[in-house]
């Protein structure tokens, strides 16, 4: 029996040696040391033994037990520091390896030129308000002061969509944005109408069918051309730098009256950039507003154009042709 407690033994020392990990000490424990061992099958049998016999055999096989037990508190240590290295060494991570330069994609500039502007107006107190592309003629045209016959009509190439009584357009300017404003909104009315604008041009260096719009429209008690000139010369500072000046210049729109070009001096000399004006009583009139107690002012700049001036774009279709050479230089990645 001792002989058999010792072959138990080798056998055992050998196995836990052996392991070469974790998973495989935890077999070696079970099949050496555990219930159905060897040494359990003796352990238990100790009761029917020989009384001369149960303290040497018992002396032996708590011996072995302890001598079992130390190696396999060993060889876990031992196992488990081998196993945290490895996972250390596998998830390390080379800090000097080259990286890959994927792209990355970025925000449109005229995206970032209508957020800029946006701010600009939000800080000011104005609100955002956006209308569909495809809008009633009724409201690109007659509710502007733009009747069927007038010429401004046709002067802004639109694009009508068939059947032609459908009435629709896809809309020339933002202008349609305000007459909506101003026909579901009590004034005081303080909001700039950005968005995408329509018209039949060929894609030329400086045209572009379609396009982009900021418009802005005031109305509000005791509104005046004042009002109007200092809130684009505020507009053109941020836009261009504090040192430009803007000035107005007579013009013609159906929807303002009186109506203006306006200019900014930048760069040596004297740019047009929008056209503005005081909105004719006739459109306050359409849209239910009291002309009697209300007065404002409208203005409405290309983003495009805007882009060109103050970054020196000579060809449009550089803009609107997405290459992202040339929006990297806006700051890709966005701002
Ligand atoms: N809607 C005009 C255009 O597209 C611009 C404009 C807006 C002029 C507001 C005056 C006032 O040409």
């Amino acid at each position: 029996m001792k002989a058999e407690i010792d072959g138990a033994q080798i056998e055992a020392t050998q196995a836990l040696t052996l392991a070469g990990d974790l998973e495989s000490l935890k077999l070696a424990r079970i099949s050496h040391l555990g219930d159905r061992s060897t040494i359990a099958r003796i352990s238990q049998s100790l009761g029917s033994l020989d009384p001369s016999l149960k303290a040497p055999i018992g002396k032996a096989l708590g011996e072995a037990r302890n001598q079992l037990n130390e190696l396999f508190e060993k060889r876990l240590a031992e196992l488990t520091l081998k196993r945290d290295q490895e996972v250390i060494e596998s998830e390390r991570v080379d800090v000097t390896l080259p990286l890959r330069r994927t792209p990355k994609g970025g925000i449109h500039p005229l995206t970032l030129i209508d957020q800029e502007i946006a701010d600009i107006f939000i800080g000011l107190g104005y609100r955002v308000m956006e209308g569909p592309e495809l809008e009633a003629a009724w409201l690109n045209f007659d509710a502007l002061n733009i009747p069927a016959d007038h010429p401004a009509r046709t002067m802004q190439d639109t694009f009508f969509l068939e059947p032609l009584e459908s009435n629709l357009v896809l809309r020339t300017h933002t202008s349609p944005t305000q007459i909506r404003t101003m026909l579901t909104q009590e004034p005081p009315i303080y909001v700039i109408c950005p968005g995408r604008t329509f018209r039949s041009d060929e894609l030329d260096a400086t045209h572009t069918p379609v396009f982009s719009q900021v418009e802005g429209l005031v109305v509000d008690q005791g509104i005046s051309m004042a009002d109007l000139k200092g809130t684009l010369d505020y507009f053109a500072k941020k836009i261009f730098g504090d040192e430009v000046v803007s000035r107005l210049r007579p013009s013609y729109f159906p929807f303002t009256e009186p109506s203006a070009e306006v200019d900014i001096f930048f760069n040596g000399r004297w740019i047009e950039w929008g056209g503005c004006g005081m909105v004719n009583p006739n459109v306050l009139e359409t849209c239910g507003i009291d002309t009697e107690k209300y007065s404002g002012f409208a203005f409405g700049m290309g983003l495009e154009r805007t882009l060109m001036v103050r970054h020196q774009v000579a060809d449009i279709r550089a803009i609107v042709e997405g290459d992202v050479r040339f929006s990297r230089k806006f700051g890709m990645g966005g701002r």
